[in-house]
């Protein structure tokens, strides 16, 4: 008996350990534990013993009949069985696991922070389509026919008649055509130039276009709000300089410069020791721009300003090389 009970140990163990299913090992428990099963039988056949023997015998059939129980168990709740975990109780005291958290692409925080400082000056935010005519890159900004800009190699031409922005100045156009000064306006967004890629030049890079129309809009007023603009962003020390340009739309326009990020004008590697690095393009608003949107010049006055993004935070946070920003890079991304 002693021996037939060992030898049914060993085979209830091996077919549990080869079953691979809950529905195995239902099989298993019915024919070890039910009630026509294997153990059944055994008790049965206790009452034919020598009553010596019987206490015995029938405490090692119930022993053996709790193991392959918990053998059983333990194998159901390694299939995952939702039985088996019955057995499996959660620590509710474990500190839980949470999703990673995503961030803002570095150029939109960089868009964010430039059109904040610009909010608490009481400008607004406002966006022009990145498909425009000729008309509102060109024309209406009192850029001329025969103007290099307008050249193919200058301007992606869509068709005849459409193009892909290669500045926000449009949205200067869009804005005054539909609203009335004063106006005080930010147009953050993409343009689109067909530059050769390399570390300082993108096909497609981003601009925030300034504007603020009012009867009484001086250069002094575009000086003092580009240098509060330059102190907010780039830091209290931070000067900036007025130099002469060109540009179609404005008359006067100035090239600006800030001073130097790395070594406050000294003259370093980053400013090829000049001192200075330029960071923006400005003017007071040409009356042909004015004229073409139908605002009167002898009343109205304005300053604008065009910023490119990249070049401002590739200043903020000393990077490299402009193409790290559209790699989708994690290692680059995770450090803003
Ligand atoms: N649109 C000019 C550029 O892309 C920048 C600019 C904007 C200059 C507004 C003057 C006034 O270079």
């Amino acid at each position: 008996m002693k021996e037939s009970l060992e030898a049914l140990e060993r085979s209830a163990f091996s077919a549990i350990e080869e079953a691979t299913t809950p529905k195995d090992l239902e099989g298993l428990r019915i024919k070890f534990l039910g009630r026509q099963g294997t153990i059944a039988s055994i008790l049965k056949e206790i009452a034919t013993l020598p009553p010596e023997e019987r206490p015995l015998v029938g405490q090692k059939a119930n022993i053996l009949k709790e193991r392959i129980k918990s053998q059983i168990d333990e194998r159901l709740k390694s299939l995952g069985s939702p039985l088996g975990a019955k057995a499996h109780r959660e620590d509710t005291t474990l500190p839980g696991t949470c999703g990673a958290t995503g961030r803002l692409h570095p150029l939109t925080q960089v868009i964010q922070e430039v059109c904040d400082v610009f909010l608490s000056l009481g400008f607004r935010v406002v966006e022009g389509p990145e498909i425009e005519t000729e008309y509102y890159n060109f024309d209406a900004l009192n850029i001329p026919k025969s103007h290099p800009s307008r050249d193919t190699f200058d301007t992606f031409y869509l068709d005849t008649t459409h193009l892909l922005r290669s500045q926000t100045s449009t949205v200067q156009i869009r804005v005054m055509e539909k609203e009335k000064p004063p106006l005080r306006i930010v147009a953050p967004g993409r343009v689109f130039r067909p530059d050769a890629v390399d570390a300082s030049h993108s096909f497609m890079f981003h601009q925030v276009e300034g504007l603020c129309v009012d009867c009484d809009v001086r250069f002094s007023d575009l000086k003092g709000t580009l240098s509060l603009f330059s102190k907010q962003f780039f830091g209290p020390k931070t000067r900036t300089r007025f130099r002469p340009h060109f540009f179609p739309f404005t008359e006067p326009s100035a090239e600006v410069d800030i001073s130097c990020i790395l070594c406050d004008g000294k003259g370093c590697r980053l400013c090829k020791q000049k001192g200075w690095i330029e960071v923006l393009g400005a003017g007071m608003v040409h009356p042909n721009v004015f004229r073409a949107v139908k605002v009167d010049p002898s009343r109205y006055r304005g300053f604008a300003f065009g910023m490119g993004v990249e070049r401002l935070a590739m200043l903020k946070y000393g990077v490299d090389d402009i193409r790290l920003f559209f790699e989708n890079d994690l290692r680059f991304l995770r450090q803003f």
